[in-house]
C-alpha cells in the first residue's frame, strides 16, 4: 500500500476561503459564517459529519460543542488526536434550529465536500451520521446496519459511525459508538501493518531491509 499524495496547506486553505464566501444556497443568508473544516492537509483520517451547529456557527470551527467535545474523548480514548483528523461537514452552514439539511443544500455542497477528500486524500473517512452516510455512500445500508463496519468504495476506506449527538442522549449508542471506535482503531492498526509489510517488501527488493529505526520515507508520512 502507498501513501497517496495530498494536496498543499494552500490548497485547502483557498478552499476554505472559497466556502467562507459562498452564497450558493439560502443557508448563506442565515449562517453567522461558514464552517469550512478543520485539520491537516497531511491527516490520514477524514471525519465528516452534517453540519455545523450554534457553536460552530459563532465559532467558524467544526464539533466544537457538546457533540465535538465527545468525539474527542472517543478519539482520545482508542489513542487519536483530534489534531490527527481533518474535520468537516456534508453542509458548511447551519441549518436554521439545526433541522436536517434539504436535499438541495447538500447539493449545493457536494462539489466542496468532493474537494476537500481530493485535497486530503486519507486512509480512512469516518461518516458520522446518516447524513454523512446518505452523502457519501447512497448506496450502503443504513447507519444501524452499517455502523462500525468497513466498506470499501471505488479505492477508498470508510467507516460509518453513529452520531456523536446522537450518542449523548442516549447512553446504548454511546457504548456501542464506543465499541466502533475501538474497532476503528483496529482498523487502523491493520492498515499500518500492512504498509509496513509493503514497505519491508519493496526494501528487500530494493536489496537492504527497513527496520524501525530507519523507515522507509514515506512510512514517516503515516500516522497508525
Ligand atoms: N454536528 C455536526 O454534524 N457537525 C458539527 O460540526 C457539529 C455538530
Amino acid at each position: 500500500m502507498t501513501v497517496a499524495p495530498h494536496g498543499s496547506p494552500e490548497a485547502l486553505e483557498a478552499l476554505h476561503q472559497q466556502i467562507r464566501a459562498c452564497v450558493a444556497c439560502p443557508l448563506s443568508r442565515t449562517r453567522i459564517q461558514a464552517v469550512p473544516g478543520d485539520g491537516p492537509v497531511t491527516a490520514r483520517i477524514m471525519a465528516v459529519g452534517e453540519a455545523p451547529g450554534e457553536n460552530e456557527d459563532k465559532q467558524g470551527v467544526p464539533f466544537v460543542g457538546a457533540a465535538g467535545q465527545l468525539l474527542t474523548k472517543l478519539l482520545t480514548s482508542v489513542g487519536l488526536e483530534r489534531s490527527d483528523l481533518y474535520i468537516c461537514n456534508v453542509l458548511k452552514c447551519r441549518p436554521p434550529g439545526n433541522r436536517d439539511p434539504l436535499p438541495d443544500e447538500v447539493a449545493a455542497c457536494a462539489h466542496f465536500l468532493d474537494a476537500q477528500v481530493e485535497l486530503i486524500r486519507p486512509d480512512v473517512i469516518l461518516l458520522l451520521g446518516r447524513h454523512a452516510l446518505q452523502r457519501i455512500l447512497p448506496g450502503a445500508p443504513g447507519i444501524s446496519r452499517s455502523h462500525g463496519t468497513r466498506i470499501r468504495d471505488r479505492g477508498r476506506l470508510y467507516v460509518p459511525l453513529y452520531h456523536p449527538a446522537a450518542a449523548l442522549y442516549n447512553g446504548s449508542l454511546l457504548a456501542t459508538l464506543q465499541e466502533d471506535m475501538r474497532r476503528v482503531r483496529a482498523y487502523l492498526d491493520e492498515a499500518e501493518a500492512e504498509r509496513l509489510l509493503a514497505a519491508q517488501r519493496e526494501a528487500q527488493l530494493r536489496g537492504h531491509t527497513a527496520t524501525a529505526a530507519e523507515p522507509a520515507p514515506h512510512q514517516q508520512l503515516t500516522l497508525f
